[in-house]
């Protein structure tokens, strides 16, 4: 099944999320479902709390963009309780987009290089370094855990120039090709 995908302006969006227990019921399926819902929304990675849910859970796959990004062939991943835990490399800027923000695009500065522990979808403890498009992509991911928005990322002119955008993306003035959820307070 697919989840409507919660926008900007969702207060389960700003908040810290619950790390998982592994008695945590049907995580398989929770975590088939993300999949499904990121291929339905074209998205390249989707973290719990944009269905909704204020889990420490992403999962990401990177294949759409194998051409273009080579180190992200094959990266098809689940990642439950991730920590990251070094960042290093120049911060390089690269455009981004979320499946909560839909319509919004923009450079964003992040680290190049990361250094990520996490359990996969069996619980396998894993500990790896990502760079380029695969350190990206998690960071993204990653920071929607801890309640962060690329858009808080933005220097103070660029988000001030996209206040207009973010105030309708709150009213609901947005196209998507996915379902949404709203914030409740309009
Ligand atoms: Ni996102």
């Amino acid at each position: 099944m697919t989840y409507p995908i919660y926008v900007y302006g969702h207060t389960v969006l700003r908040q810290v999320a619950k790390e998982i227990d592994r008695e945590y019921p049907e995580l398989d399926k929770l975590i088939s479902d993300m999949f499904e819902t990121m291929y339905n929304s074209d998205g390249l990675g989707l973290a719990a709390p944009q269905i909704g849910k204020s889990m420490r859970i992403f999962v990401i796959d990177g294949e759409p963009l194998a051409e273009d990004h080579p180190e992200m062939k094959g990266f098809r991943q689940a990642f439950i309780n991730p920590q990251v835990v070094e960042r290093r490399g120049e911060k390089v800027p690269m455009n981004e987009g979320c499946l909560s923000l839909p319509g919004i695009r923009e450079e964003v500065d992040r680290e190049s290089v990361i250094r990520i522990q996490y359990y996969d979808e069996q619980w396998n403890f894993r500990d790896e370094v990502y760079n380029g498009y695969k350190a990206r992509v998690v960071l993204h991911e990653y920071d929607h855990l801890d309640g962060i928005l690329f858009t808080d990322k933005l220097s103070p002119l660029r988000r001030r120039l996209l206040r207009g955008k973010l105030n309708d993306l709150m009213r609901g003035k947005f196209e998507a090709e996915y379902r949404t959820v709203l914030p409740v307070n309009r």
